[in-house]
Order: C-alpha cells, then structure tokens, then sequence
C-alpha cells in the first residue's frame, strides 16, 4: 500500500508525454503527440497522446489511458507496480501506507506465504544447477526433453532433491516459520507425524501470477509411469494460490500476447515451455483441467482473441467442446487448431522450426463453426436424426455469443455450412436466448419471491400469501428502462468527470440575483437531491460519488498546491517581463504603459493555468485510481466528443464546450430528469396493465394509477417548454 500523498505526487509529476516516449517515437501533431501504437502492430501512427488531458489513446484499437494505466496495460503489471515504476522514472521516494493492525496481519500472512514459495523457488533453481544429483537427474531428464538453458531460466525450472525433507530442513534452518511451509503446501506430515517435502525427486514447474510472483508449483516425476504415484503433483490451494484463476505461462506470454493481440492456449507445462523456446511467446497453458471463467478473465484483460490447440486424440478433442462453450459466452473469439495425429504441442514445437509451427497455425485456425461441425458430423453425415442433433449444438454454441454483431457473422458462416437458412438459424437462437432470459429471469423472481415472504413471514407468521398473481415477465422492461436511463446518466456522469472541479457560478444566480460559484459536481448532485434523485446505473453511481469524493477530500490542497506553483510561474514572468523591459532603454512612459501590459497579461496566464488545473482534476485523477472499471470508464468518457446539435452548428461563431458549460449540464440533468419521468410513467402503465388483466380488477385503483400518469404528464410538457427554449438559446 502506497500512501495517498505519495500516491498524489506520483500523479501529479507522471508527465503522459514523457511516459509514453518511453516506448514509442512522437512527434508534434497541433496540440497532441502522435506515434505507432505500442498496442498493436501498425504502419501508420494512430496512437494520439495529449499533455494537457494527460491521457494517451490508439484511435484505432482503443487502447491507452492515464499514465498508470498506460504502464498498467503494456507492461501487464498491477495498479501498485506501475505506481512504482513511474516513482522511479520521477525520483520520488515511495512510503507504503502505514496498515492497520488487521491488516497488517493479513498481509504479514500472505507476504510469509509468498517470501517461504519465493525462498522455494530459488532453492529449486539452485538443487537443478548447483547439485550433482540435480546436474545428473533434473538437468539431465530436461536436456532430454530437449528443453536450453534460456527457458529452464525464463520458467524458472528447478528440481527437488529426493531426499525426504531437504526443503524442510533448509527453510527451517534458514528461520522461515514450518506453519508456512505446511500451509502453501511445500511440506506436509503424515499422520505418524513424519514430515516430508511434497514435491522431492521431481523436476519443477513453478507457477506466476500475471504480474510475477510465485504461488504454486507443479512437480513431475522423472520415470515414465510408476504405479501408484501420480506424474504431476502439484501445490494445493492456499490463500495465495487458487488454481481456478491462474494461467500457467501468462507471465512470461503477457507482453507477447498483448503485441500480437492473440492468445494461444495449449494443454500442459511442457507445451508452454517448447512454444516459447521455438520463439512462439504468446502460449499459456490451462494445465489440464478444463478452462475456467476465472482464467479466461484473466486472459481478456490482455485479448479477446484466443486459438486453442489440441492434440488430435478424439476423446480430449469431445471433452473441449464443453470449454469452447465458456470462451464464447465470455465473448472471447475463439479458433482452434487441430495438430497432425500422435503430435501434442510440446513434440510439434520440439520438432518444427517456429516458422513451420507459426505457419501451420496460420493455416489450419478453423473458427469454432468449422471445428465444431467437422469433428461432430464425422460418421453421422447420413444419419439425418444424428445431424439435426449436431446443428442444435453448433447452434447453442453461437446463442452463446453475447454481441450481436458477432453473433451473426457466425450465424452466417454456420448457415454456409450446414446448407440451412440463415432466418432459421437467426429464429432458433433467439429462441434460445429468450428461453434462457427467461429462466435468469424467472430464477430472478423466485428469488425476489423469496426474499419477500422471508419478509412477510417475519411481520405476520402464519398467513398465506400465496394468492398473488405470478410476476408477468416485467423484468426485460424494466431492464430496457436501466439501459434507457443509463444513456442519460452517462452523459451527466460526463461532465460531472470531464469538468467537476470548474466552477460555473458566474452564469448561476441564486433568487437575489447574485452570482454563485457552484462546481459542475455540486451542481449536478444538488439539483438531482433536490428532486430526490440519484443515479441509479451501479457503475455510473461509484463513478459520481468518488468524483464528489475527490472534489470534497482532494481538490482544496490540490488547489493550493497549483496556486502556488501557478504564481510563483507568475513571479517569474513578471521579473523577466520586467528585466527585457527594463533593458530596452525606453522612455519612463513607456515603461509605464508596458508594465501595464505586463501585468495584464500575467494575470491572464495566471486565469488560464488555473482554469486548466480545475478542468483537468477530477478526470487526472479518476482515470489513475485502482479500480479498473472507473479508470477505464473515465477515460473513454473524457476522450469523447462532444456532440454538437444541428441547431448549435447553424451559429456562425461555435461555442466550445467550455463557453457554454452552464447551460450544457443545466440541459443534461434535465434530460435526465426527464428520463427518469418517462420511466415512472412506464412503470405506470405496466401497473395498469397489470391491475386490469385481473379477473376481479378494482376500478378506483385504475383511476388512480391514471392520476398519477396525468400528473407526471403535465411535469414532462414543463420540461419540454424548458428543454425547447433552451436549445437554441445561445449564450448571451
Ligand atoms: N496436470 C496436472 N496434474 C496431473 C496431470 C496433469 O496438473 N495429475 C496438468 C499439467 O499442467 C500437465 C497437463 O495437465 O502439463 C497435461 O497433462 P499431461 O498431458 O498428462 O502431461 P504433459 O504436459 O504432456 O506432460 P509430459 O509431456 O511431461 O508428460
Ligand atoms: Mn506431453
């Protein structure tokens, strides 16, 4: 844990342009910089970087962000690591946070987990190396396998002595605590209480996370099989490890797979291993078991794109349809690649060159349609029973496919395929995916159902409630009244982030007509409190209270800070403007007139610098804070472009969007407000629907639903004259 203060001036010194020259060449481009995005690969320079935003941006993949987060997605390093490293660019000395006791004993735990793993995995590295047992067993059973000196270091590759607790020993001796080298599962006791080294006599696979640290390890036996004994052992779960969610090789493949924006996925450690060293980098591995959503997680925060290999072994091949399901419901895009028989990915790469094995990927990624149907239709084509089963589950695959646009470029390649209608296709999925709405909904309700009886239960014991009507599906329309709102919430949250420090008082007059300073932040929460409105999207709801957060906690000593940075650059202008005037030798008149001049125009440097720090506050800040989903949705919400109306273009001179700021979040809360008006009117008319679909409907309470919807009514044609005059209404 870094400190705030330190986490500030980290922030306040990281310069986007120097950080980013790092790695890429810029050159000038108006206000900006522009350079080949570090991204992905390109020949002409779309990667934009702007000082004064303090954000850089790919305008053609979308990537970049504040200077942390540019750290943070090219280096694949952690929210505190990329902190870190621009310390050190910046010379500025990095205090952690003192922790509380809590959580220092949690840390302390953990961090003992990880010191005695880390104190294991050097110990492994030096048994293989340094011993004559590790030179002539674990070197040797390596070199056979054909594996250089370059990947046992870049794995990390090591060897358990055979003895029964060398490990035990060592560690002990050296001062670690046995209790954590029971607990990461380095050493374990059998019930006679005889301790022993989990992994002695195994040549060793140490297992990263993605930004480095070691967690676990896997161990193999050296003979072919022995009965009884298992050929992998590997650490159990701890409260550093947890198998589900760790990918074996994302560490060392990250930075590979983020240039190549692909990720290809194989079986075990030694498939990993033999791709990187035949000099194909972006290879993980899911060892063995069958992917998780965890894993996969891991994996789209660096691609979406993803190739599966698999051996040709049929049994393997039917048993990874079930994982390709995972990958396209976690809207990654999948293809696969099948391996000559007899082959797995660790001989293929042991016995190809890397352009042999990169061109027989290239040439053999089948989408997931093609692989599916192939291998499913093998010895069933004239079997019409057996086929139509085959289309249903290529078509459940592709109901899978969240994006729509996605979705059908598949139902068109499945369509080509299996000769069918393309309208069909389209009829079946979305068949599935209502049915399955349907039963997230329904599972939704029952829940609601339950959570309301365990409530009435509990005011009046004993009475049945069972007579009400079930719930007519009014979840998807509500659900489309969230999105339907979200729309304007976002774009309210937009000001609120891309100005919530400017202070838009001197076009706001309070009922005596004088002028109030009120921040776009305070503005916009105020007048929706006034109305006893929030912002309901979860995200949107966070991303507006930490801005007011940061406004109320933050902004009064950043202010300060930038002042006085701000007028000592006004002192300085004013000696040297002084000084050249002093030196031109003029007439005392003159120098009258011209310090005049001078003066004015200092404090209009001094007006403009600050106006660009309280612009610039709240969205520096938020797009570098450590949670993922608030960086990146202020940095996509401050890089997009205002909209100008139609009405607003016909205006010969066109205001920027800071001229007319006022009047633009005025009309934005109104919309919103108005959004929020239209939805309780929805509601409404459900409930009217609802109450008059009942046998025994009670008319006065139709009526009053009627009167409720006519009075809101009258409020939106309120707003409506508002919102009409204003849209035109240029600023005076
Ligand atoms: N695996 C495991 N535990 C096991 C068996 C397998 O963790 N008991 C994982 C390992 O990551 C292993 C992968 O599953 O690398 C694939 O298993 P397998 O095909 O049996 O091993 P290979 O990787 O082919 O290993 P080798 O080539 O060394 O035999
Ligand atoms: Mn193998």
């Amino acid at each position: 844990m870094i400190d705030r203060e330190t986490v500030q001036r980290i922030l306040d010194a990281a310069d986007i342009v120097e950080v980013v020259s790092d790695y890429v060449t810029l050159k000038r481009s108006g206000a900006s910089y522009i350079g080949l995005c570090p991204f992905h690969n390109e020949r002409t320079p779309s990667f934009s970087v702007s000082r004064a935003k303090g954000l850089c941006k790919c305008f053609s993949c979308g990537k970049g962000g504040s200077p942390v987060n540019f750290l943070m997605e090219l280096e694949q390093i952690s929210y505190t690591e990329a902190l870190k490293r621009l310390a050190k660019k910046y010379n500025i000395e990095v205090k952690e946070r003192e922790l509380t006791d809590a959580e220092r004993q949690q840390a302390s735990e953990r961090e003992s987990l990880f010191a005695v793993n880390d104190f294991a995995l050097n110990y492994f590295e030096h048994n293989l190396t340094d011993t004559d047992d590790g030179r002539d067993i674990g070197l040797t059973y390596f070199r056979e396998r054909g594996i250089n000196d370059w990947a046992i270091k870049r794995f990390r590759l090591g060897y358990s002595l055979p003895k029964g607790d060398a490990l035990y020993r060592t560690a002990t001796a050296k001062g670690f605590n046995e209790k954590y080298l029971f607990d990461t599962g380095l050493c374990a006791k059998t019930e006679e209480g005889r301790v022993y080294d989990r992994f002695r006599g195994r040549v060793i696979y140490p297992i990263f996370t993605t930004s480095g640290r070691v967690v676990a390890f896997g161990g193999r036996i050296l003979q072919a099989k022995k009965e009884g004994v298992g050929k992998y052992v590997n650490s159990p779960e701890s409260a550093i490890y947890h198998k589900s969610v760790e990918v074996y090789g994302l560490y060392q493949a990250r930075q590979a797979i983020a240039k190549k924006d692909r990720c290809i996925m194989v079986e075990g450690y030694m498939d990993v291993i033999s791709m990187h060293q035949s000099g194909i980098e972006n290879v993980v591995a899911s060892s063995g078991t069958s992917l998780t959503e965890g894993q996969i997680h891991k994996i789209k925060l660096i691609t979406r794109n993803l190739t599966v290999i698999y051996d040709s072994d049929p049994a393997g091949i039917k048993a990874s349809l079930r994982g390709i399901n995972l990958l396209l419901a976690a809207g990654m895009n999948v293809k696969v690649v099948l391996l000559p028989e007899g082959d797995d990915p660790d001989s293929f790469a042991q016995h190809h060159s890397s352009t042999e094995v990169e061109e027989y990927i290239e040439r053999n990624s089948q989408d997931f349609i093609a692989f599916k149907t192939d291998i499913l239709l093998k010895g069933v084509v004239n079997d019409p029973i057996a086929r139509a089963g085959v289309i249903t589950d290529v078509i459940e695959s592709i109901a899978l496919i969240p994006d729509p646009i996605t979705r059908n470029v598949y139902i068109q390649e499945c369509a080509m395929r299996l000769g069918m209608s393309e309208k069909l296709i389209v009829q079946q999925c979305d068949k599935l995916i209502t049915a399955r709405r349907d039963k997230e909904a329904m599972k939704k309700a029952k829940e609601d159902a339950a959570r309301t009886l365990q409530g009435v239960d509990k005011q009046e014991t004993g009475t049945s409630t069972s007579t009400q009507a079930p719930p007519t599906k009014p979840e998807e329309t509500e659900q489309d009244d969230s999105l339907y709102l979200a729309k304007y919430e976002r774009a309210v949250l937009r000001y609120a982030l891309k100005y919530g420090a400017v202070e838009i008082g001197d076009e706001a007059y309070d009922q005596e007509g004088n002028a109030m300073s009120i921040t776009v932040i305070d503005y916009i929460l105020g007048d929706l409190e006034g109305d006893g409105l929030t912002i309901t999207t979860p995200l949107y709801a966070r991303a507006i209270n930490m801005a007011s957060q940061l406004l109320r906690d933050e902004w009064p000593s950043a202010r300060t800070r930038a002042d006085e940075r701000i007028d000592k650059e006004r002192q300085q202008m004013w000696e040297q403007g002084v000084a050249a005037i002093r030196d031109s030798g003029c007439s005392v008149a003159d120098i009258d007139r011209r310090e005049k001049e001078l003066r004015a125009r200092c404090d209009e440097m001094v007006r403009g610098a600050r106006a660009v720090v309280a612009q610039h506050f709240i969205e520096k800040q938020m797009a570098s804070c450590d949670d993922d989903e608030i960086r990146r949705l202020t940095t996509d919400l401050v890089s997009e472009r205002y909209q100008l109306s139609k009405i607003h273009t016909k205006h010969a001179h066109i205001e920027t969007e800071e001229e007319r700021l006022y009047s633009l979040v005025e009309r934005a809360v109104y919309e919103l407000k108005d959004a929020v008006l239209e939805c309780q009117q929805r509601s409404i008319r459900r409930k009217i629907k609802a109450v008059c679909s009942q046998p025994n409907c009670d008319p006065s309470q139709v009526l009053a639903l009627m009167q409720e919807n006519k009075r809101l009514t009258e409020i939106k044609a309120e707003f409506a004259k508002f919102l009409g005059e204003r849209i035109v209404a240029p600023r005076r």
